[in-house]
This record gives structure tokens, sequence and C-alpha cells, in this order.
């Protein structure tokens, strides 16, 4: 079977490295890809938040399965028109109604509330109630969190720590701070907690849930710093244990799947749960409808199975045949980064990898793209994703960093406490 895979990020590179074992695949394609994925498949240009460019890639192609993997192209319908367009293509990824989950946070606070799924208290603002939210700001206990209703790569949400603070960053982002994204926002409580990502496989009626994971989000050691996709990656999760997972799926992912069902919204692919554990409970502070980067290169080094296979079952309607385990292992994910990341970052610079990592490392490139001359270049901020494997986190870590420092371009940088 031929799959096209779009994005182009570290993620993308853990994936098709995934895929390429699969005895299910016949040709890979990734669109746009990069240095990373070009050594597992076929990068192709392509617009990949073009429903009607990548619909028609589908069917040239003959392909037979389309794993959407960031959310930009979901979020923009990308796999409606493929469903719709190409009866022959089996899509891993919600439609745009699912996608709304990522896509706007009231939409996702208030599917959260009908349902009766855990999360922090909040009130959505616009132009029309500027002076309830004002009210509402007067009420809060600080910290606070204000968010931007749309996409903002990550960026979008703020802590703010008074009341001044707060009306500051209110005024702010209804002014426009993150364009139209931020026209609308969300206020709501801060919970003080320890935070987690899971991954739920759905098609909407069974679902299976892959290893949880944790990231750091901050660029600096001690989590310092601005806000970045994340800076590295660990699995399993301490205080994720069973009892905690078991409350997750009871009080999160069932209520989920059946809200779907229940508002009538279709949905094959991952559900990305945010989740912070207060006192042993799961709250969550966001869906977002793709695999996280970097979680998604830890998470897949303790899947064990065929994940092509699984992500072609989801993407049929056919979530209760995934078969996948979870293995006694730990993984461990390091971001190398170019400077000025998550800001802007110089690209151009050459970068050379370790050509054979030592047992356990794998390097996945994604900042990074090849030309004409089959060198690597700095292409953006999140250059590389070196993993380490081992049978505890202790030895994983001493793996990855190993391995993290034979990556070398230009100003290369990396957080040095990952998984401490
Ligand atoms: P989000 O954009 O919702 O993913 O939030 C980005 C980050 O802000 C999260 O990963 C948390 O670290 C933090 N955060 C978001 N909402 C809350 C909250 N209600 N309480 C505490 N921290 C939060
Ligand atoms: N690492 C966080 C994310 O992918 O959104």
């Amino acid at each position: 079977m031929n799959v096209l895979l779009l994005g182009g990020g570290g993620r993308e590179c853990a994936l098709a490295r995934r895929f390429a074992h699969s005895p299910l695949l016949g040709q890979l394609y990734i669109a746009p890809g990069n240095a990373g994925t070009a050594v597992y498949g076929r990068n192709i240009s392509l617009d990949i938040t073009d429903g009607q460019a990548v619909a028609d890639a589908c069917r040239e192609l003959k392909v037979g399965l389309l794993v959407v993997g960031p959310e930009a192209p979901l979020v923009a319908g990308v796999a409606d028109t493929v469903r719709c367009q190409c009866p022959g293509t089996a899509v891993f990824g919600p439609d745009a109604d699912g996608a709304a989950l990522e896509g706007s946070k009231i939409f996702a606070k208030e599917f959260m509330t009908r349902h009766g799924v855990p999360t922090a208290p909040f009130i959505a603002v616009d132009s029309s109630n500027i002076a309830e939210a004002e009210e509402y700001l007067r009420g809060l206990s600080y910290p606070a969190v204000i968010k931007a209703d749309g996409l903002c790569g990550g960026k979008g949400s703020v802590i703010v720590d008074s009341l001044a603070d707060a009306q500051a960053t209110l005024h702010d982002m209804l002014g426009g701070r993150f364009g139209d994204a931020s026209r609308r926002v969300i206020i709501e409580d801060y919970l003080p907690g320890r935070e987690c990502s899971v991954f739920v496989l759905t098609d909407g009626k069974d679902f299976a849930v892959l290893p949880v994971a944790r990231d750091y989000k901050r660029a600096g050691d001690g989590d310092t710093g601005p806000n970045t996709g994340g800076m590295g990656a660990v699995s399993p999760v301490e205080y994720a244990d069973s009892t905690f997972m078991e409350r997750v799926a009871e009080r999160v992912i069932l209520p989920t799947v059946q809200g779907l069902q229940s508002d009538g919204i279709p949905y094959r692919g991952v559900l990305y749960l945010g989740l912070m554990e207060v006192g042993g409970e799961p709250y969550l502070l966001e869906y977002n409808v793709r695999m996280g980067d970097p979680e998604t290169a830890v998470v897949l080094e303790r899947t064990t199975g065929d994940v092509l296979r699984a992500f072609y079952s989801v993407a049929r309607g056919a979530a209760r045949e995934v078969c996948l385990g979870i293995a006694e292992n730990a993984a461990v994910a390091v971001v190398v980064a170019a400077k000025g990341y998550p800001g802007a970052v110089k690209t151009g610079a050459p970068v050379t990898v370790e050509t054979q990592p030592e047992t356990g490392a794998a390097v996945l490139l994604g900042g990074a793209v090849k030309g004409a001359d089959g060198v690597a270049r700095v292409a953006s901020g999140r250059v590389a994703t070196v993993v380490g494997v081992d049978k505890d986190i202790f030895n994983a870590r001493l793996i990855a960093y190993r391995t993290a420092d034979t990556v070398k371009f230009l100003d290369a940088s990396m957080r040095r406490d990952i998984a401490f």
C-alpha cells in the first residue's frame, strides 16, 4: 500500500522511520518532508493545506493511506476533501469538525463542559462581553491563564501573575496580538500540577491508548524561558501510573468518545490529551488532533506492533482491530535546536550526524533539509530529535545525551535537564 504522510518535522521523521518497518508499506511519500524523512521514503513538494492539491496527489500516487501529521491541514479541512474525492484513500486524521477541538479552544472547552470532562473553570470572551470579562478577572485568584481561541503555534497561552497583568494581556490579545486567532480568548483558572501527554487512537467508537509521555515545553533548563513546541520528552511518566491512567480512561477518554458520537462528529485519527495531574486526578488542559512533537519519538519507541497497520485500521473505522502493546522499557528524547528558537533562526548551516549511532540511539532530523549537494542544512528551529532507549530512564538519558552531542551545526543548543 502506498502511504502519503503530510508534514515535515521531527514527528514525521519518527513516523516515517516506524512506517518503514511495516510489511504493509509499498511506497512512502512525505510532503514536504525533511532530510530525516528522505531516509525512509520519497519527499514530494505539495501545499499540504490545499485539500484539492492533496486529493490530486492521492489519486496520482495511488495512495491507500493518507496520514496527516500537523494540525493546520486538518483544521483547513484537507481530510474532508480527500475523504470526499478519493474513495480509495483511507484518511488518518479528523475532518474539520473534529479538528475544531484543537482549532478553537472555546469549542474545546464547551465540548468538555457539555460532556463532563474535568477541566479548569473558564469564561469565553470576545468584543461583546469585555465588561463581564473584567468583572471575572477581578474575582479570580492569581496566577491565572489567558488563551487565544485559535491556532498560534503553541504560543497562544499566557500565564498572568496579577490582575494588572491579566487586564493588559486580555486587551492585547483581543486587540490582535495573535491576529484573528486572539479576537476571541478564554480566561481560566491556573491548575497547579504535573503535566503529561496521552495519545489515543480512535475511530470515534473504539480506542487504544499509546504509552504516556511528558513533554518539556520551556526553552531553558529548569523550566525557564519562553514556551516552545517542546525541547524534549520522556516515557514512561512516573506519576502517570496505572491507577491514574484508569482514571484518564474513565473520566476523560470515554466521555470524549461518547461526546463525539452524541454531537455527531465523526473522528478517525489520534486525540492528544494535554493533561494536568492534580492530587491524583486528571484535568484536561487541551485537546490536540495530531501526535505531539517531540513526544511521538518516545511514544513510538515504547509502542510494540505494526503502527502503520494500526493507523490504517483507525482510518478505515476499525479501531477495534488495533493490536499494539507497550514495551517495558524507557525512552528519552532531546531536541537539538538552532540558536534563537523558539524565535526566528538562521538557516543554511550544514548539519552533521553520526551515521552509525550507538545501540539504542536514533537521530531524527526534523528542521533540516538536503539540497542538491546532498548536504543537510538547518531549515528551522528544532533541527534534530535524538532518542535514547534502554531498560530504564537513567540509561536511556545517557544514550540520548551522548548521541545528541554528536549532532553538530553552528550554534546548536539543547536543554541539559531532560528526564532528570
Ligand atoms: P495550551 O496552549 O493549552 O497547551 O497551554 C500551554 C501550556 O500552558 C501548557 O502546557 C501548560 O504548561 C500551561 N497551561 C495551560 N493551561 C493551564 C492551566 N489551566 N493551569 C496551569 N498551566 C496551564
Ligand atoms: N509537544 C507539544 C505539542 O506537540 O503540541
